[in-house]
C-alpha cells in the first residue's frame, strides 16, 4: 500500500521508503521502529494516534501492531517533548544512590513534573527504565548524551549550560 498522508510526503515518505526498501517487498512492516522514529523527528519529538495510525496505512498493517510497538519501546514519546529530552533513570542502581531526590530537586529547580514540558518549551522529563550505565549512577540521558554520577551541583550545571 502506498497511501500519501499528510506528514509521510517529500522527505519523511523518502526516509521511510529507504527503510522498506531494505526489508522483502511483502515484509513492509519490518520498518516500523525506523518510520515511528522517522515520523517521531518530523513531528517535533512526539506522536500521536493520528500519525501512528498514517504509518500503519503507509506499510498496510493494521493500527494496533503500530501502537503495540510504539508504546512497547521507551524511545517514543507520546506527549510534547521540550527541545532538551532529559530521560531520568529510574531503576534501582540509580534509586539507591539518591536519583529520585535529585529528581525532584531539578523538577523544582525547572518548575515541571515527569511527563512535562517547562514553560519556555526548552526541557521535558521523562522516567525511564536502566540506561545501562549503572556504574555510573544516578544518571541521565539528555538527548544522546549520557550524564553520570550526578549531584545537585553538577546536574544543575549541566542545565544551565543547556539554557
Ligand atoms: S539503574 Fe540507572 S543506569 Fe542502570
Amino acid at each position: 500500500m502506498s497511501t500519501k498522508t499528510n506528514l509521510i510526503q517529500g522527505d519523511v515518505q523518502k526516509r521511510i521508503d529507504t527503510w522498506i526498501a531494505t526489508y522483502p517487498a511483502d515484509q513492509r512492516q519490518s520498518a516500523t521502529m525506523p518510520a515511528l522514529r522517522i515520523v517521531q523527528e518530523a513531528n517535533g519529538g512526539h506522536l500521536t494516534t493520528e500519525l501512528m495510525n498514517e504509518i500503519a496505512d503507509y506499510l498496510g498493517v493494521a493500527p494496533i501492531s503500530v501502537y503495540e510497538v510504539a508504546t512497547f519501546y521507551g524511545n517514543y514519546n507520546h506527549q510534547p517533548v521540550g527541545k532538551y529530552q532529559i530521560n531520568w533513570c529510574n531503576s534501582v542502581s540509580c534509586f539507591l544512590r539518591g536519583g529520585e531526590a535529585l529528581r525532584e530537586k531539578m523538577e523544582q529547580k525547572l518548575g515541571v513534573k515527569s511527563g512535562e514540558v517547562t514553560a519556555d518549551g526548552k526541557f521535558s522529563i521523562k522516567k525511564v527504565e536502566c540506561l545501562g550505565a549503572c556504574g555510573g549512577a544516578p544518571m541521565c540521558k539528555i538527548d544522546k548524551t549520557y550524564y553520570e554520577n550526578l549531584d545537585e551541583t553538577s546536574l544543575f550545571r549541566i542545565l544551565d549550560e543547556l539554557e
